[in-house]
This record gives structure tokens, C-alpha cells and sequence, in this order.
């Protein structure tokens, strides 16, 4: 690296140009940026030449660490062959083992494989293909042009996948451009009932996170819920979306949370840890009934017309299928058992303390929640900023910590990263209200004077 490169102030130059996602940025230029400039297993290397637990998986990616040896190699060779290829109107030989890979993976019945590159595009498009199914199947089935979804959902952030979020911080704003959905109790078949009851013939789909929503909080749903959703969309005729772009690749501790309740999907959205965690590459799996919903001669128009100019980039099959393989030969859902358990172990400890009002989860993915705050005292990042000092990265839903390490961490990095969490706790709400106990006393004082 040159002198003039290596002298450059990226924090600066972060500070005047860059915006950051989901981040409000007149707090975040007050702050020092910790700038990533390496990955190792389960450690981040930052600038300030300190390392750090990735505790939250590159926001809920990774999976078998930073510089997997298989993965980098696969990337590697690909780059040598092509890195880009269009998969409008050619084919590629990645793309095609890829979708006969996670065919034969994902639940019974799904049988063909849409490429996108975000957890967003995966469910825009398999709202677009639930859409586009009923409208072609004609008749009073064209009628089902709306959506059901769960309270505090979150699909995404593009339009559609906000129309069927329910996340109000997020989402409100945008109320007047989304289109009109129907929105059902978390966890509660009977109103789920009720809704599809309410509206019957004119939704087209049901959309569920299976198991746990992660940004509404790490909130669970009860044992036979999911199970229940499907057996209820058969009842209905209605088509059922399995979101599994943050619970998919042994998050729960399966490869896919559905298999826990035995439920096949209609439309199943994959993408965050489907390259391993390394490159932007999502899926939307399909039927082979919805697929030939699709098909006619080109004339008649039914078209699946959708498609980005990254669908199915090569570099990222090649992530998707080197870390598939390393599912295979690390054993990589076996191994993960135990550290699920010690998880478990660790954070009922967590939930002791005074400070958590409630730990949830499944697998490797948790939420410490914090309860009731003022916002102005931001104690989730207050929380993420101790833990910084300590060597370990978190990030929160306002003030539930999350905890989603790469399921390749090693029993030790996950105590220590769990430690550093409880002091972080314990010293973030400390020092919110010794500041909060200050600002009162000297605003009483005053007053008395
Ligand atoms: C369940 C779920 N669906 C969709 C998304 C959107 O994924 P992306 O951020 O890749 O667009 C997320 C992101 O957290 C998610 O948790």
C-alpha cells in the first residue's frame, strides 16, 4: 500500500460522505467510526488495531467465520473463470448446481430457484410470484390480490417487503406509498384464522418469519404454531411464504427452521447466510405448481418479469456452494448442538440479572431484552459501546441486545462474548442513570436556587 493511501483519514471521509443504513447520522458523526479492515474466524480486526468477537454475524451472515479457507478459494477460482455473467437470456454452471443443491435441501415440493441478492428482493419476488400465480390461475381466484403478515414483522425494506412489515419505527412513514394488507397476531393461530376468515378469497398468500421474528426483537412463536399456519393457508387456499432469510442456514439450529415444525412452504426466501456470509446472493424458492402457473408461449404474456443485473452473479454461487459444502464436511449443524445448549446455559444466567427483563430465542439466535427506557438515553447502544470497549461487536433493536454469533464459534469466544455482554449491561445502565441521577440533582438544585 502506498504512503498516500495509507495516510488517508477514512473516519473523516466517512464523516463527509458516507450515509449509513437504518443509522441516524447526526448522532453517528459525533462518534469515532471503528473502521473493519479484516476478518478472521470469529474476529473483526478494526483500525485501532484491536480485535473483536463478531457477535452478531456481520449482521446475522456469517456462518463458518471471516477467511474460510474453502470459501475464499472457491471465490478465488471462480474470479479466474468469470466474474460476471448475465442470467438474462445465458446460463452459468454455478448457478445451475446451486439451485439443484438447495433443492434438494430445502423442504419437499420446492422445485425451482429465483436468484436475487438481498433478504428484500427474495421476498419482493416471491410476493410478485404469489401475486402474479393468482392472477393467472384467472377466474374468482384473481380476486386474491392482498397479503397477511404477522404484528412486527419484518420482510425488508424495499416497498413491497414493507407493505407486509409491521415494524411502525421503521415502516410508518412509508404508510401512504405501501399497499393494503391484512395483519395477523404473532403466535396466534386462532386470529390468524379469524383474518384469513375475515377476508377470505381475496388473499393471495400468508407471510411468516417460521419460528422467531428477529427485528421485531427475537420474538418466539409457541411449539405447532407454524405447523398450524400451513395446515390454516390449505384450509383457506391461500399460499404460504416461509421468510427464512434470517433463520435459514442453521440459525435455529437446523438448516431451515420450517423443518423443525415439518411445514413445506409455497415460496421460501433465502439469502444472509446463503454465501456463507460473504457476498450479496439471495433465493426465492418455488413450487413446480406455481412455477407452471407461469408457463404459455411468449405471446400470451405470463412471464415471470422480474430480474436484477446481479440475478445469480457467479462469485456468489461459488461463495454459496463452497459453504454448502462446508455444511457437509465440517459438520458444521452437529457441532453447532453443543454450543447451542451452552448458549442457553450462558444467557439463562444473563436473564438473572437485574437489568434483563426477558432473554428469547432459538439456536444461535437471541435477544436480551433491556425492557423500558427513555429512548434520548439509547441504552441498546450505550450497551454496544461498552461492549466495544471490551472486544466484542453487538448491535441492538432499540434496547434488546442481539446475540447472533457465526455458528463456527468456538465454545471459549462464546463465553467470553456472553461475559462481555453482562458487563456491558451492567455498565451501560449504570452509567445511564448516574448521568440521568446527576442531570436531576443539578436541574433540582437550580431549582432550589
Ligand atoms: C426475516 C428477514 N427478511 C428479510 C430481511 C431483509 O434482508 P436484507 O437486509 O438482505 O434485504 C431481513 C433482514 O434482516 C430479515 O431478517
Amino acid at each position: 500500500m502506498s504512503a498516500a493511501v495509507t495516510s488517508v483519514d477514512h473516519a473523516q471521509l466517512d464523516r463527509d460522505h458516507v450515509w449509513h443504513p437504518f443509522t441516524q447520522q447526526q448522532a453517528w458523526v459525533e462518534e469515532e467510526p471503528l473502521m473493519i479492515e479484516a476478518g478472521a474466524g470469529s474476529h473483526l480486526l478494526a483500525s485501532d488495531g484491536r480485535r473483536y468477537i463478531d457477535g452478531v454475524s456481520s449482521l446475522w451472515c456469517t456462518v463458518h467465520g471471516h477467511g474460510h479457507e474453502g470459501i475464499d478459494a472457491a471465490i478465488a477460482a471462480q474470479l479466474e473463470r468469470v466474474a460476471h455473467t448475465t442470467m438474462l437470456g445465458l446460463a452459468h454452471p454455478g448457478a445451475a448446481e446451486l439451485a439443484g443443491r438447495l433443492v434438494e435441501l430445502t423442504p419437499t415440493g420446492l422445485s425451482r430457484v429465483f436468484y436475487s441478492e438481498s433478504g428484500s428482493t427474495a421476498v419482493e419476488i416471491a410476493l410478485k410470484m404469489a401475486f402474479q400465480f393468482q392472477q393467472q390461475r384467472g377466474g374468482q381466484h384473481a380476486r386474491r390480490t392482498s397479503f397477511v403478515h404477522l404484528r412486527d414483522s419484518y420482510h425488508g425494506d424495499t416497498i413491497g417487503s414493507v407493505s407486509v412489515g409491521g415494524i411502525g419505527l421503521f415502516h410508518a412513514t412509508y404508510r401512504p406509498l405501501l399497499f393494503p394488507t391484512h395483519a395477523a397476531e404473532p403466535g396466534d393461530a386462532a386470529d390468524l384464522e379469524r383474518v384469513l376468515a375475515a377476508h377470505e378469497e381475496e388473499v393471495a398468500a400468508v407471510i411468516v418469519e417460521p419460528l422467531v421474528q428477529g427485528a421485531a426483537g427475537m420474538i418466539t412463536h409457541p411449539p405447532g404454531y407454524l405447523r398450524a399456519v400451513r395446515e390454516l393457508c390449505d384450509a383457506y387456499g391461500v399460499l404460504l411464504i416461509c421468510d427464512e432469510v434470517a433463520t435459514g442456514f442453521g440459525r435455529t439450529g437446523t438448516m431451515f427452521a420450517c423443518e423443525q415444525e415439518d411445514v413445506a412452504p409455497d415460496l421460501l426466501c433465502l439469502a444472509k447466510g446463503l454465501t456463507g456470509g460473504y457476498l450479496p446472493l439471495a433465493a426465492t424458492l418455488a413450487t413446480e405448481r406455481i412455477y407452471e402457473g407461469f408457463l404459455g408461449a411468449p405471446e400470451e404474456h405470463r412471464t415471470f418479469f422480474h430480474g436484477h443485473t446481479y440475478t445469480g452473479n457467479p462469485l456468489a454461487c461459488a461463495a454459496a456452494l463452497a459453504s454448502l459444502d462446508a455444511f457437509e464436511s465440517e459438520r458444521t449443524l452437529e457441532r453447532l448442538q453443543p454450543k447451542i445448549a451452552l448458549l442457553r446455559e450462558l444467557l439463562d444466567e444473563l436473564e438473572r440479572m437485574p437489568e434483563v427483563v426477558e432473554v428469547r430465542g432459538r439456536g444461535l439466535m437471541s435477544g436480551i431484552d433491556l425492557g423500558e427506557h427513555d429512548p434520548a438515553l439509547r441504552m441498546g447502544h450505550r450497551v454496544t459501546l461498552e461492549a466495544r470497549k471490551r472486544g466484542a461487536i453487538v448491535r441492538p433493536l432499540t434496547d434488546v441486545m442481539i446475540l447472533m454469533p457465526p455458528l463456527s464459534i468456538s465454545e471459549t469466544d462464546l463465553r467470553n462474548l456472553v461475559a462481555i455482554l453482562a458487563e456491558s449491561i451492567r455498565a451501560a445502565c449504570a452509567s445511564a442513570y448516574e448521568t440521568t441521577a446527576a442531570a436531576l440533582t443539578s436541574a433540582e438544585l437550580q431549582r432550589v436556587a
